[in-house]
């Protein structure tokens, strides 16, 4: 008895508390809950975050009942309850009922209505500060089960997803929740473009126009999607995919501040990540899928895989051979490859291809508990299983996946660690030539082979006889390989008026810079190598070859090449407003960017600079990274240009040594200029330097006097002694905002410092200077290499910078 009766007081207690709990909880936030709302109302999230109500979008009169962001000048909606339906006056009402439902009415016309789960108590609606709107009963305040809504509007996404929101399906429900593209950017009728979790035996997401592919992601492999290896673990995105009988689902959450959208659109067929930056109070593009060629659905046909680092990206998987070579090799390559012998069945076997997006999964069965080895059984055993691999590759891999059917949309990774391992069926004609042993002997010697090729060459290059003997018909074919466009020598003189020196907008190492206008009315610049141009051709080459690969809004844009009689020119589009250093070097010209043109100059850059290093899948180090290298566009984005002298890299081979130094002094790392070690870490480096100045307007070497100053070992005195506010630009001194610019100064410090392990990487950078995480402290920045001695052999060096590329040799 006395036992029963002290439970009882515990539960009495427990409920009086909780019941304090409930009404505490409602007061805190009776601003985000309501029973109906009326044109002129908005109901605020909690802590301020989003906003419900009749907003207009654009400049129209227009309204929608919609969600968005309340803070982040942020004018688009990341929701809306019926997109094909704008209100047109003040007399529209959304109402809840009892029965746990919105109704939305209009001119007394029922516009819009929701359905609940299950039959309401006690309903009432509410706007979460995840942007979520829900309605709940009334008593569940404070229940443990939060996800028990009787309805949602993450359930009804519209083209935006936020952190929190699931996208799939819920089986029971046979609900589908996916991402839909408005049909533009002022008219939120549900467009084409669609990004939605696809059930096949091995689920996988695709964006789908209309009835069409246009890019997927790839299967979760047990550790991210196979088309997606920058998807790593890291501190500001957690990932979540499940798998089970209940739901088909994908998630992400963060572990920061950090405030993001991915926002499918249908203009650019893209699905775009931004990020929130409190500097610019802007939202700031962030990644993007499709990001490259391969990315886009199936573009090499059947059998075939794209490579976006080999050229022609397209090839015939091992065992294949394009079905019609003819168009194959004049780039239509829908038709895809065929075996060139027909599989046996019985004694068929298998080749092992790694780094790869594994191919589309519309005609696969999975196996979650059959190992590898009975895989490769039951493959051979069904004649038309084509390929296999584990279903999971986390830690020692596990499962069965079995494809049927022509191999769709492969896509190779430079890095085999990117990608996944492949087993594809090969009949034993073809498998002869691939046996393990024989393969490895042969590789052994095709390096071999290609080292002394590489040596050869090095040698006669040292010779200059290399250069000499390139003929223009190599130039041709080696240019031809790149799918780059051949602009006519006639229409280039045309443009540029006969190269005139009217026309002429640059001069470097290499030759010379021309403006010009294509009779379509395109702006282009052309550089041209001077015939004379000692060093030139190998860098003109390199640049080619890696900027004809690379694609990025913040990296300036290639269009196509000219050859002519041992010439080349490569035409570019035309930045008009030339590059940086002339703005922030120049005391008036320094006048027309204030702090925050020049903190997204500052983003822009980063964003090119994370792309080369993280994105591009090549790994490029660009080596020469300063100011006059960043070019800006009409609406001042800036653009990095000047491949000349930059590096790549497969894998995580992000290192390198090199007795030949190039680069700018001022902008270089010390162990680069010193010891010629390069690495992603010494471009992070000259990005630092380049921050720095941006926001000083000084250059980072002036004479004073006498002395050198530098301008990062300055910079650094006053920040140790609080006072790096003084060394701001006069410029921007009125529209600067300290804390702000203090946090990118402290960002530039970082990127500085004396030891490259210290440095943060450009990825962290991008996000640091989107968010408001807590910076480390910053180390001593690195030491200068002593001028006097290097200067004396090096002639080519000029402080005012106007030559492109310093050429030194080191000691
Ligand atoms: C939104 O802005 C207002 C005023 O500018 C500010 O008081 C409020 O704290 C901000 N809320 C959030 C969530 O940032
Ligand atoms: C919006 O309404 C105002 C006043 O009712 C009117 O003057 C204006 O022309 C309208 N604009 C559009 C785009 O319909
Ligand atoms: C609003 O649109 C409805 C039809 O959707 C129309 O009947 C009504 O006249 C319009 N009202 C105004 C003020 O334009
Ligand atoms: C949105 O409004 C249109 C036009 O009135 C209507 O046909 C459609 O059914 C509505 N959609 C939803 C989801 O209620
Ligand atoms: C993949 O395998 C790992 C380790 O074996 C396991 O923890 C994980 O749950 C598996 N994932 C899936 C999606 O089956
Ligand atoms: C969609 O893409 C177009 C073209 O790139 C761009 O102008 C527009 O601003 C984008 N819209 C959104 C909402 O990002
Ligand atoms: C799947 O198999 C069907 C029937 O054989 C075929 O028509 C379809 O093209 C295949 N799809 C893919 C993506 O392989």
């Amino acid at each position: 008895m006395k036992f029963i009766l002290s439970l009882m007081s515990i539960i009495l207690y427990t409920l009086f508390i909780s019941s304090l709990v409930v009404s505490i909880a409602a007061d805190k936030s009776s601003n985000s809950q309501f029973q109906s709302l009326s044109h002129e109302e908005t109901i605020v999230s909690p802590n301020g975050v989003f906003e419900l109500g009749f907003f207009p979008l654009g400049n129209s009169n227009k309204s929608y009942l919609a969600i968005r962001y309340k803070n982040y000048s942020d004018e688009t909606f990341v929701w809306v309850a019926n997109g094909s339906y704008p209100i047109n006056d003040s007399s529209a009402k959304l109402t809840l009922h009892s029965s746990g439902s919105f109704v939305l009415t209009h001119n007394s016309n029922q516009v819009w209505s929701t359905s609940s789960l299950k039959v309401a108590q006690n309903p009432l609606a509410e706007l979460l500060d995840s942007g979520n709107l829900v309605i709940r009963e009334k008593s569940e305040a404070n229940s443990e089960d939060k996800e028990e809504y009787l309805w949602q509007s993450f359930d009804y996404p519209s083209n935006t997803m936020l952190a929190g929101m699931k996208i799939g399906w819920d089986h029971k429900r046979k609900l589908n929740r996916r991402l839909i593209a408005w049909k533009s950017d002022d008219d939120p009728t549900p467009g084409e473009l669609s990004w939605e979790v696809v059930l096949h035996p091995y689920p996988e997401i695709y964006m789908m126009r209309g009835k069409e592919k246009h890019h997927r992601l790839g299967p979760w492999n047990g550790l991210r999607f196979s088309g997606m290896p920058e998807m790593k673990p890291n501190p500001v995105f957690h990932y979540k995919f499940v798998s089970n009988e209940e739901e088909v689902t994908y998630m992400w959450t963060l572990q920061t501040s950090l405030i993001t959208k991915v926002v499918l659109n249908q203009t650019s067929l893209e699905r775009p990540r931004f990020v929130w930056s409190e500097a610019t109070a802007s939202w700031n593009f962030y990644s993007t899928m499709p990001g490259e060629y391969c990315d886009y659905y199936g573009v090499c046909g059947g059998n075939s895989f794209c490579s976006s680092t080999a050229s022609p990206m397209c090839e015939c998987l091992k065992g294949f051979t394009p079905k019609s070579p003819e168009k194959w090799n004049s780039m239509v390559r829908t038709q895809g490859c065929g075996l060139k012998s027909p599989l046996t069945c019985k004694s068929d076997g298998f080749a092992q291809v790694d780094g790869l997006k594994v191919p589309d999964t519309t005609n696969t069965s999975v196996y979650e508990s059959i190992d590898l080895e009975k895989c490769r059984t039951k493959c051979l055993k069904d004649c038309s299983c084509m390929a296999y691999t584990n279903s999971n590759i986390s830690g020692a891999g596990s499962g069965c996946v079995m494809w049927f059917g022509d191999l769709l949309d492969i896509k190779l990774y430079p890095d085999p660690e990117s990608g996944q391992r492949l087993y594809i069926r090969l009949p034993p004609s073809e498998l002869d030539s691939i046996r393990p042993q024989v393969s490895k002997i042969m590789y052994v010697i095709s390096v071999a082979a290609t080292i002394g090729v590489i040596l050869a060459i090095y040698f006669l290059y040292r010779r200059k006889i290399y250069e000499k003997s390139m003929t223009e018909k190599n130039y041709e074919s080696y240019v031809n390989d790149l799918d780059l466009p051949l602009l006519d020598l006639s229409i280039i003189i045309a443009a540029t008026n006969k190269f005139s020196e009217g026309n002429k907008i640059g001069e470097g190492g290499f030759g010379s810079v021309y403006w010009g206008k294509l009779p379509s009315g395109l702006e282009i610049a052309v550089k041209r190598l001077s015939k004379n141009s000692d060093q030139g051709m190998s860098e003109f080459v390199n640049e080619v070859k890696l900027i004809a690969k690379v694609q990025h809004r913040n990296l300036v844009k290639l269009l196509g090449c000219c050859i002519k009689k041992q010439e080349i020119m490569l035409v570019y589009e035309y930045m008009v407003n030339g590059s940086l250093d002339y703005f922030i070097f120049d005391s008036t010209k320094g006048k027309l960017l204030d702090w925050p043109k020049r903190f997204h100059i500052i983003c822009g850059i980063a964003r090119g600079l994370m792309y080369l290093h993280q994105d591009s899948r090549l790994r490029i180090i660009h080596r020469d990274l300063k100011a006059s290298n960043v070019l800006l566009d009409d609406t001042l984005n800036p653009k990095i240009s000047d491949f000349g002298v930059a590096k790549t890299f497969g894998g995580e081979n992000i290192e390198g040594n090199t007795t030949r130094i190039v680069g700018t002094y001022g902008y270089m790392a010390p162990e680069y200029a010193i010891d010629g070690q390069f690495s992603i870490k010494s471009d992070v480096f000259s990005f630092g330097v380049l921050l720095l100045e941006i926001i000083c307007g000084k250059r980072s070497r002036c004479s004073s006097g006498n002395q050198i100053v530098h301008l990062v070992d300055h910079v650094w005195t006053l920040w140790k002694k609080d006072m790096a506010l003084q060394i701001v630009d006069p410029n921007m001194e009125d529209s600067c905002i300290a804390s702000e610019v203090l946090r990118c100064i402290h960002i530039g410090l970082l990127c500085v410092q004396q030891y490259p392990e210290d440095r943060p990487t450009m990825t962290s950078v991008v996000l640091l200077l989107g968010s408001e995480v807590e910076l480390d402290e910053a180390k001593e920045p690195g030491d200068f290499p002593k001028k006097e001695s290097i200067e004396a052999n090096s002639s080519s060096f000029s402080s005012t910078n106007a030559m492109s590329t310093t050429l030194l040799t080191a000691r």
